[in-house]
């Protein structure tokens, strides 16, 4: 294992904040195939899909499909997102590894992406924990809108540190902090880890940025200085969330490695074969994805 200081875990959350946002259908196997090229590649988190209505989430309506589908590979585990009760039965009936709850800091956001109050669905993820737990699989916590909300503008971090308590009281081994809309720049990522770390270890949390203004590299670095090692990140850039307008995908995962590995420090990905996984997925959404580091380890 690499030196601790120096490993940063990475979730590939491609399959699934990429692909829900993508306008072209993708064939299931097209989807497999991904997944399969990005565990070769080297990742070992890999967020596959996610167990939601089809109607509202059309593009992961083979959810069960696409899961199954997966080979099982030594020491790479399959998340998909596990909203409520339904959710997740139906993530264990195709074998799930892990799953993830998901909430916000804001009231506006919780109610458009899942229908529920904040307080609703902390109550939902009770019965979905405890699933999880008869089962004896893990779940990770997300909390979205962790500094700007699409629809309540400004976010206070104590409103995130109070849904992130929750999440870790429920019995998440983890909280991803959503960025969802891609507006932050170091300083806000400062100033939210200021609050969160007074009482939050930093091996509990994670940063997902989306990089809608280019500026969630810059923010990953800064949250590296105080302590967090884990992030998410979509291949190629691909991605954004159906329920934040305007909100480009997440930090490209080519982006991110190069970064990461040209400052000494190490995820365990091999760039080439990551991007050649993108280039895969590319073909079937008929469209070039926007990584920066993509595009040029193509060109
Ligand atoms: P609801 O409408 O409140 O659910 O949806 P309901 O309990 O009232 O049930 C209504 C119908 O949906 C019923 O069917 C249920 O069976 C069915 P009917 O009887 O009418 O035929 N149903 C389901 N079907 C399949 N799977 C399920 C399920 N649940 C109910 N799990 C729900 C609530 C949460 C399910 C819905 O709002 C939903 O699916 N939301 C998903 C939204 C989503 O996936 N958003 C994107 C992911 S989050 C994100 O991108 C942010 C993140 O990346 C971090 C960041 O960037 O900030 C994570
Ligand atoms: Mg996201």
């Amino acid at each position: 294992m690499a030196n601790k200081e120096k490993y940063i875990q990475i979730y590939e959350v491609g399959p699934r904040d990429g692909l829900q946002n993508e306008a072209q259908p993708v064939p299931t196997d097209a989807k497999i195939r991904y997944i399969e090229a990005l565990a070769r590649a080297g990742h070992t988190r890999i967020e596959a899909t996610s167990f939601v209505r089809p109607g509202v989430i059309p593009q992961l309506s083979d959810a069960h499909e696409v899961y199954t589908g997966l080979q099982n590979q030594t020491g790479v585990r399959y998340i998909a997102l596990t909203p409520n009760r339904k959710g997740m039965e139906n993530g264990l009936a195709a074998g799930l590894q892990e799953g993830a709850i998901f909430t916000a800091a804001s009231e506006a956001f919780t109610k458009k992406n899942i229908n529920a109050t904040i307080d609703e669905s902390i109550a939902r993820f009770g019965d979905v924990m405890a699933l999880a737990s008869d089962a004896g699989i893990p779940v990770r916590g997300y909390v979205s809108t962790v500094v700007e909300c699409p629809y309540a503008g400004k976010i206070d971090p104590e409103a995130v540190l109070d849904v992130c308590r929750r999440l870790l009281d429920l019995g998440v081994y983890q909280v991803s902090l959503g960025e969802t809309i891609g507006v932050a720049v170091p300083d806000d990522i400062a100033r939210l880890l200021d609050v969160l770390l007074k009482e939050i270890p930093a091996e509990k949390l994670a940063g997902h940025f989306h990089d809608t203004r280019g500026t969630a590299l810059a923010s990953v670095f800064r949250a590296i200085e105080f302590g967090l090692r884990i992030f998410d990140a979509s291949s190629g850039g691909l991605g954004g969330c159906p329920y934040a307008p305007g909100a480009a995908g997440n930090l490209a995962t080519e982006d991110l490695v190069y970064a990461l590995h040209r400052s000494g420090y190490e995820t365990g990905i091999d760039l080439e074969a990551l991007a050649l996984a993108t280039s895969g997925i590319a073909q079937s959404l008929g469209r070039e994805p926007t990584g920066r580091v993509y595009l040029a380890c193509k060109s």
